[in-house]
């Protein structure tokens, strides 16, 4: 397979196809990106691959930090990618290394290339004005320095200067396009990918892989044969018409991000909230479904926005209701070979809604308990349709429609909330574990509810 590493045409023989880049970086003596986890917390394995810009700016590139661990190398065929050790020059440091080093911003330097890495893209950021945003090196961990001076660094370093890397964004990026090895294969056709899935028991489909790197890394699971999804053109659409908007399954939580500037507040809440920017540049909506996960953030959100799944396999497509989706703990209506293609959410959005997520860290951390609420309300003040969704309260996520139907046709107020969080105590019964226990998680979704309803309340006062 092909790919360019720091602009050279690099050539590799068929090998394992579960190794990952870092460890093939490093066992060919490219040791700047660092292993700190092999899980995708740490960010010290941090590279940058070149993307194309946007669905509309297709003829442009973006540098797109990601998480070598998490690359599979053949995910990596016909790409591009950058490592640390492509950024000083013969002139010296680039700005991004002499502005960590220079400010006391690496100290063990275990952590220090992932920062490179991710501030170097911040500072390649199409578009960027003011400052570099130090939130994007969220998925960067570093455990000796303290952040203080890194985000000092961070805020410190100007526009990008006029030189190769800056060229190189006003050219095209690589795409996925069809690939094909022993034991991985990137078809371009849903056709082929359920042909496969027949033909190879045991096989596996991977989008971003940030589940399934994480169990190839950690478990050490091997699977005959991993079918990519990443060249399925069904699975990139993103169509927003005034009745709904259809969000391709393969995309990820980032391109899904990006261009979607009037996403409902409870969206632009939840993006942040999910894992940490190198992972969101890689885990598609999809693949978090896909999971049957009942922490997995995206279901309690989409669940209040009463979403629909289009499934295809190899007897044609079907659409279904997300609540009808999640059978029992970590199963779902998908059956072996089916794909969930893309995400359908009704417009108009309702106009009150909020996302929350209780983690034991404010950002990058997983879900103790997840919360959406979504209410519409008519002229009079009347519900007319209410979403209540929570996720690490049961074995699946789930939608307390007993709730739902009793608020609708009331008015959304002090007395309808306890009425409210009454209904959920009784229809919820949290598993304990060491994340929270059954009454901690209980109380939680009461809360919840009760902080939505003020801070509505608040906002209307
Ligand atoms: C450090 C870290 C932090 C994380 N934080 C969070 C968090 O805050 N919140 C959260 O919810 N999750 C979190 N996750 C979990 C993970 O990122 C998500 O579940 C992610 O959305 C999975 O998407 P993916 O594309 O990477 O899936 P993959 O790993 O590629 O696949 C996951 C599963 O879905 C299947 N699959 C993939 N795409 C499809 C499809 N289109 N149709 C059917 N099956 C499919 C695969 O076969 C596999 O079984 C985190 C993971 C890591 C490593
Ligand atoms: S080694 Fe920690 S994120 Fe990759
Ligand atoms: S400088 Fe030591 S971990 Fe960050």
């Amino acid at each position: 397979m092909d790919f360019i590493l720091n602009g050279r045409k690099t050539q590799l023989p068929e090998g394992d196809p579960q190794t990952t880049l870092l460890d093939w970086l490093r066992a060919e003596g490219l040791t700047g990106s660092k292993e700190g986890c092999a899980e995708g917390e740490c960010g010290a394995c941090t590279v940058l691959l070149v993307r194309p810009r946007t669905a509309e700016k297709k003829t442009l590139s973006q540098y797109v930090p990601m998480n070598s661990c998490l690359l599979m190398l053949p995910m990596l065929a016909g790409q591009e990618v950058f490592t640390v050790e492509a950024l000083a020059t013969t002139a010296g440091m680039c700005e991004v290394q002499r502005a960590i080093a220079e400010g006391g911003g690496s100290q063990c330097g275990y952590c220090t290339p992932g920062f490179v890495m991710s501030l170097f893209a911040e500072q390649y950021r199409p578009g960027r004005v003011g400052p570099c945003d130090p939130h994007s090196m969220g998925g960067n961990l570093c455990r000796c320095t303290g952040y203080r001076p890194i985000q000092d660094a961070a805020l410190s370093i100007g526009p990008a200067p006029d030189d190769a890397f800056r060229a190189r964004l006003d050219q095209p990026a690589p795409t996925a396009i069809p690939f094909a090895s022993k034991r991985f294969h990137r078809p371009g056709t849903l056709a082929e990918c359920f042909q496969l899935m027949a033909a190879n028991p045991g096989a596996r489909y991977v989008a971003g892989a940030t589940d399934v790197a994480v169990e190839s890394n950690l478990r050490d699971l091997r699977w005959p044969l991993l079918i990519s999804t990443e060249a399925l053109v069904e699975l990139q659409v993103f169509t927003e018409t005034t009745g709904q908007i259809e969000i391709g399954a393969g995309l990820s939580l980032s391109e899904i991000e990006s261009p979607w500037l009037t996403a409902p507040r409870a969206f632009k809440e939840w993006f942040p909230l999910f894992a940490s920017p190198l992972v969101r540049n890689r885990a598609t909506l999809g693949g978090n479904l896909a999971t049957g996960s009942p922490i997995g953030d995206a279901a309690p959100l989409l669940l209040a926005f009463d979403a629909s799944l289009t499934i295809a396999g190899p007897s044609g497509r079907r659409q279904v209701k997300l609540s009808d989706f999640f059978l029992a703990y970590r199963k779902t209506l998908l059956a072996p070979g089916q794909l969930i293609v893309s995400i359908t959410i009704p417009k108009p959005f309702p106009q009150l809604a909020r996302f929350f997520k209780v983690a034991k860290r404010q950002l990058d951390d997983i879900s103790t308990v997840a919360a959406c609420f979504a209410l519409a309300c008519n002229a009079a003040g009347q519900i007319e349709r209410a979403g209540i969704a929570y996720g690490g309260v049961a074995a699946t996520p789930v939608r307390v429609t007993a709730a739902e139907q009793w608020l609708v046709g009331k008015q959304w107020n002090q007395k309808s909330m306890e009425q409210a969080q009454t209904i959920v105590a009784t229809a919820l019964k949290p598993l304990d574990d060491h994340r929270g226990s059954a009454a901690y998680r209980l109380a939680m979704t009461q809360s919840l509810l009760a902080k939505f309803w003020h801070e509505q309340s608040e906002a209307t006062a």
